[in-house]
């Protein structure tokens, strides 16, 4: 009977359908992900894994699952799977394309309209019992509409994050590695440091790869506005965050919002988190009932292709895997 392993809780929908596949289901239960070592023992028979961004699935987990057929992913960002050791190993690397773009782009237009209208300092302002009279020059904050945001990666979630801005009346800038169609009136601009130069609010959509690690670091802050805003809801890797640090310390940035971090979550002694300027959420874009279902539903569809021997619906590496896949057949691996 072939074996699968849920790395976190889930929705019991999710674990019914997985139990209704004949599958041999174990759930790690405790309130923490595994550790790495624990990681690498419970995976010793499995033939599908449902792994979480806390797990590090390295070439030696996968060595240590010689039965390992699928990596099935609750989110669309897999830079937690080494994805290089994975082809070696014909095993297949599924993710939770498409279903969360709008929730995670309706929380990075959150967290820019909470940065620009200064929600998250003003209100903890009016609870220390701080609130004065009223002033025409207290308390001011910044205007969304007609203001210029920069968008980078406009892939789904890029893209849904334009549509947002669009709404609010603002201008929509992206940089892409590809141009793509000027969906909905977002236009292209030719590198990111001109995205930089012109945005009064920049939101990171693109993944964290080798190249896009630090990729906000100081020159980068130089060349934005004063003025402007960072928003991260993609990885938070991609910042350089001691260089976000200084740079909001010093004025070079007006303000950041971050919804990932490194570590995450990220110590409470943090030098970010003394910062009125900084925002930091615990990793929630796609955390809403409906999507977080749906992602569940979708990972489950994928890992019970070690059941079937079928190909996983989401497959990421399918090209790659094609000749030596261990999906192929569920006892040929
Ligand atoms: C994603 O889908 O990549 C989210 O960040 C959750 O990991």
């Amino acid at each position: 009977m072939p074996k699968i392993l849920v790395t976190r809780r889930t929705f019991s929908v999710a674990l019914a359908a997985l139990r209704a596949s004949g599958a041999d289901v174990v759930i790690w239960e405790d309130h923490e992900s595994p550790s790495q070592e624990d990681l690498i023992k419970a995976v010793a028979d499995v033939h599908g894994l449902y792994a979480h961004i806390t797990n590090q699935v390295n070439a030696e987990v996968m060595d240590a699952a010689p039965n390992l057929k699928v990596i099935a992913e609750f989110g669309v960002g897999y830079d937690n799977i080494d994805i290089i050791a994975a082809n070696e190993r014909g095993i297949a690397v599924c993710n939770t394309p498409g279903i969360l773009s709008e929730s995670t782009a309706d929380e990075a237009f959150t967290l820019l309209a909470s940065m620009a209208r200064r929600t998250n300092d003003l209100s903890a302002m009016v609870k220390r019992g701080e609130w004065g009279d009223f002033d025409p020059l207290s308390y001011l904050a910044n205007d969304i509409h007609h203001k210029t945001i920069g968008i980078v990666g406009m892939g789904k979630i890029g893209s849904e994050m334009a549509k947002r801005a669009k709404g609010f009346s603002m201008n929509v800038l992206y940089f892409n590695r590809n141009k793509r169609d000027e969906e909905f009136g977002a236009s292209y601009v030719d590198s990111l440091e001109e995205l930089l130069e012109r945005s009064d609010y920049v939101s990171l959509h693109n993944p964290l790869t080798p190249e896009t690690m630090n990729m906000m670091s100081t020159v980068q802050f130089k060349l934005m506005k004063k003025s402007a805003i960072l928003i991260n809801t993609t990885r938070g890797a991609v910042v350089d965050q001691d260089a976000l640090y200084l740079a909001l310390k010093s004025g070079e940035l007006a303000g950041a919002a971050l919804d990932v971090t490194v570590p995450e979550p990220i110590p409470a002694d943090h030098p970010l988190l003394t910062l009125d300027n900084c925002l930091i959420m615990p990793h929630v874009a796609s955390a809403t009932v409906d999507t977080r279902m749906k992602m569940a539903m979708m990972s489950v569809e994928n890992v019970l292709a070690c059941v079937s021997g079928d190909w996983p619906p989401y497959c990421v590496n399918q090209a790659a895997i094609a000749g030596n896949a261990r999906i192929k057949g569920v006892y040929n691996c």
